[in-house]
């Protein structure tokens, strides 16, 4: 009879952290598609916003966790310009809560080196909100560890359309040529001119779509589909991401030599 081997012991935050240290390459830049908050809070039989509440609470331990793993850029996808169209009481609620993020986090933020650029169609915010994310902005925006962006009432092919009417006005008015327009002119009017594109996208709670995010940016970088939901997701989960991010084998259409 073959003798019972020992369950392995589930690794800790910090030797999965040590290992990612030891390989050393780390995503420069991760994007994130927070999604599951509404099936979190189903599960426990409670609102939606209580899913979302608890959702705040893992982009604090994510934002920990890249800073900790030296990611320099974080991007997350809080709300698309899609949901506007969920019932008033949820978009009010999701409102709320980014002004409430905004007032409990920016002087942490802003202390632990974290620059917050807020992306979007901005001018759909409650003059509120509008003015907490001016606020965090500038708050912030000495920060050099980590450069986190929201997006927010977003939509990647209204980010296109409007680069391309970037483009257009700028070739109207004669600062640019027709031949002028390349894939650099074309990312310099991108919300995240100055940005590098994404090495890592992830996705929670097992959906395999890219639902309108950074459709540009996203070109190259390495996918990663979580079966945790949103407000699960936190250190151990990002940094289990970027391990496996770790191990691809990155060829960019090349072949590897
Ligand atoms: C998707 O889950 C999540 C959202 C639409 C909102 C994301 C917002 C947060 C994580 C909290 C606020 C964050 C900040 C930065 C202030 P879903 O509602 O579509 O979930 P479901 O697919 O399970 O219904």
């Amino acid at each position: 009879m073959c003798p019972t081997l020992p369950a392995p012991v589930p690794e800790s935050e910090t030797d999965l952290l040590a290992r990612i240290r030891v390989h050393g390459a780390v995503p420069r830049h991760i994007a994130i598609i927070m999604d599951g908050n509404g099936r979190w809070a189903r599960e426990r039989h409670m609102p939606r916003p209580f899913g979302h509440r608890s959702g705040m609470k893992a982009v604090r331990a994510v934002v920990e966790g890249c800073l900790d793993a030296g990611v320099e850029w974080l991007s997350l996808f809080a709300f698309s310009q899609e949901n506007w169209q969920r019932p008033e009481t949820e978009v009010s609620a999701l409102m709320s809560l980014l002004e409430e993020y905004i007032a409990r986090e920016a002087s942490e933020l802003r202390e632990q080196g974290v620059r917050v650029r807020v992306h979007g169609d901005l001018g759909r915010l409650s003059a509120p909100a509008a003015a907490a994310v001016e606020r965090v902005m500038r708050d912030t925006e000495g920060g050099d560890k980590l450069g986190l962006n929201l997006f927010i009432s977003y939509g990647g092919r209204a980010e296109l359309v409007r680069a391309a009417r970037l483009l257009a006005i700028d070739v109207q008015a004669g600062r640019l040529t027709v031949d002028g327009i390349d894939e650099a002119a074309f990312r310099e009017r991108l919300f995240t001119a100055g940005c590098p594109d994404p090495d890592l996208l992830i996705r929670t709670s097992g959906e395999q779509r890219l639902s309108n995010f950074l459709l540009w940016q996203v070109a190259y970088a390495e996918l990663y589909i979580s079966s945790v939901l949103w407000p699960d997701f936190g250190r151990l989960a990002l940094f289990e991401a970027i391990l496996d991010f770790q191990r691809r084998d990155r060829r960019f259409g090349r072949v590897t030599a």
